[in-house]
């Protein structure tokens, strides 16, 4: 019998239980049945919040979300956005954080396939470490969408839900060239770039985007990246972590920026490592001009940062609207539907998606991708992207905190 069913049982058992307690504790007099209604209402949610598949799982089918890990702020958006679409459409969710250890979520999976779920949400932690779990889960039938980040190697994988990751580092890179008017300047301006996790399949997309944009003006001298250092793999950061990009950046200002040579850009692909590079500008640049810092995915110490003008920008990417487009796509798949362009019209969105059969090869083939489109917030138009949406609030200081 499926785990999940045991804790409906469970939870019905408990709610059963809470009532009896409730009810065997009431005073007998009606007067007070009144009092006792709010304990009632409370066990209800507490068994509720127990199971709440029981409620959500008019479709008696269940969806494994996997998100890598509660370290990186926005994962943990993404996840209470995922299991609330689902839900919100009758089916029953697990959803796992993985500590961004690749065994974990390799082992979670495993429970996952296990407890049979009907279709597994990955956004994976290694794109290249899921091959053998996610051919068990093609045997056992188990759809699999790849959230966010692609999964490698594996034909167990059918669709793909992200933002277009491409676009994401040429904004940053077209960023860099508006603000300092590159076309129309000499220069020079130093610049050094700091990357992603190598083990994320859209690290390589985010560089490649924002390099592909700049590398015409290295290449004239309008742009000099004074440590030499323009690889991917010499830029990168393990597991996006701020603090590995922090050490990176000091060890570059002592090597090269220490002589009072300045430096005007520090393009981050993202805002845990933009974290990072802006508190290592803060502590060991020996300049005091403001230095153009980016990121993506604003996370709330960065939009802080972005209001303090220690950062200058960050992408933002809705991903309330990508469990929403994760949402629809599941559900015609679990409807036996085989989705494709036709899905973005029929789902009626209010955000804009494009369909993509040529982007995203995952090494068995072409992965057909639903793509969201980025936008580049700065703390002039912070108000209008994010909290007149509703993503974010604003409190008295002007600082954003998101709503979910
Ligand atoms: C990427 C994701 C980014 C960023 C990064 C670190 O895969 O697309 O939004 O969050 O991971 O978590």
């Amino acid at each position: 019998m499926k785990k999940k069913a045991v804790a409906l049982v469970l939870a019905a058992s408990m709610i059963s239980a809470v009532l009896a307690g409730c009810a065997a504790a009431a005073p007998a007099t009606t007067a007070e049945p009144a009092a006792e209604a709010p304990a009632e209402e409370e066990a209800v949610e507490e068994a509720e919040a127990e199971a709440p598949a029981e409620a959500a799982e008019a479709t008696g089918k269940t969806v494994g979300i996997a998100m890598p890990t509660q370290s990186l702020e926005r994962w943990n958006r993404d996840g209470s956005y995922l299991k609330e679409q689902f839900e919100s459409r009758g089916y029953g969710t697990e959803l796992v954080f993985s500590d961004n250890k690749i065994e974990q979520q390799v082992k979670d999976l495993e429970n996952m396939i296990a407890d049979e779920v009907d279709l597994l949400v990955i956004a994976a932690i290694d794109g290249e470490s899921l091959s053998q779990v996610l051919a068990d889960a093609k045997d056992a039938g188990i759809p699999v969408i790849a959230y966010d980040r692609l999964i490698m190697n594996t034909d167990a994988v059918s669709y793909y839900v992200s933002f277009d990751n491409y676009t994401v580092g040429t904004l940053q890179g077209q960023f860099v060239v508006d603000q300092l008017d590159l076309d129309n300047v000499d220069g020079p301006f130093n610049i050094e770039f700091t990357a992603g996790d190598p083990a994320d399949n859209n690290a390589g997309f985010f560089f490649n985007g924002a390099y592909d944009v700049l590398s015409p003006y290295i290449e004239e001298g309008k742009l000099n990246v004074v440590s030499g250092q323009t690889q991917f793999d010499q830029v990168a950061t393990a597991q996006w972590n701020t603090e590995n990009a922090m050490k990176r950046f000091q060890n570059i200002l002592a090597s090269y920026y220490s002589d009072g040579t300045v430096l005007d850009v520090a393009l981050c692909s993202n805002d845990s490592t933009a974290l990072g590079v802006a508190q290592a500008i803060e502590t060991d640049y020996a300049g005091d001009n403001a230095v153009l810092v980016t990121g993506q995915d604003g996370d709330e110490a960065n939009l802080a940062n972005i209001v303090d003008g220690k950062q200058t920008m960050t992408v933002y990417k809705a991903v309330a609207n990508e469990a929403v487009a994760t949402l629809d796509l599941g559900d015609a798949l679990l409807n036996g539907e085989t989705p494709d362009e036709g899905l973005i019209a029929a789902s009626n969105w209010s955000f804009d998606c494009a369909y993509d059969t040529s982007s995203y090869d995952n090494g068995t083939g072409i992965i057909p991708s639903y793509l969201l489109v980025p936008t580049v917030v700065t703390v002039d138009n912070m108000v209008e992207e994010l909290v007149t949406p509703g993503y974010y609030t604003q409190d008295d200081a002007g600082y954003l905190h998101p709503t979910n």
